[in-house]
């Protein structure tokens, strides 16, 4: 039996959603996703969101607010880290940065 060029179409289709479901704005392409969700762990971002929004502190990352373009989100991810003194390197500040984008912001 050969395969039916309809069923081709559909897998690449499925494969180009995906592709795009996953893609990241330019300032945050390449960056390390696993650094970011350890480094939010380590500072205990959310801990303190938590005491300001409750819940798992998830609300506090706010898509309509004032944090509108993911060059903001990674600026805003910097100033914590110069109030918070976490010392974080540039590319981490972007990597964390990226995750947020893409569990919270979702910008493209
Ligand atoms: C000492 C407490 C504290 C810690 C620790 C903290 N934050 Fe926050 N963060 C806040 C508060 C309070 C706000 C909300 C400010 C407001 O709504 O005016 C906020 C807001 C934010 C926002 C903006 C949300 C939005 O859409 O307006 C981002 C992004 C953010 N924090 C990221 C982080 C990250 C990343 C870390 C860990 C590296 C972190 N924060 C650690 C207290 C904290």
């Amino acid at each position: 039996m050969k395969t039916s060029p309809g069923l081709l179409l559909v897998c690449i289709l499925n494969w180009l959603c995906m592709a795009m479901a996953h893609a990241q704005p330019a300032i945050f392409q390449g960056a390390d996703m696993k650094l970011g969700a350890q480094l939010i762990q380590e500072h205990q971002c959310a801990s303190c969101h938590v005491n300001k929004v409750g819940g798992n502190g998830d609300a506090i990352y706010k898509p309509q607010g004032r944090i509108q373009t993911p060059a903001l989100l990674r600026g805003m991810v910097e100033h914590c880290n110069t109030e918070l003194n976490l010392s974080l390197f540039p590319e981490e500040v972007t990597a964390v940065a990226a995750v947020l984008s893409r569990d919270h912001y979702r910008f493209k």
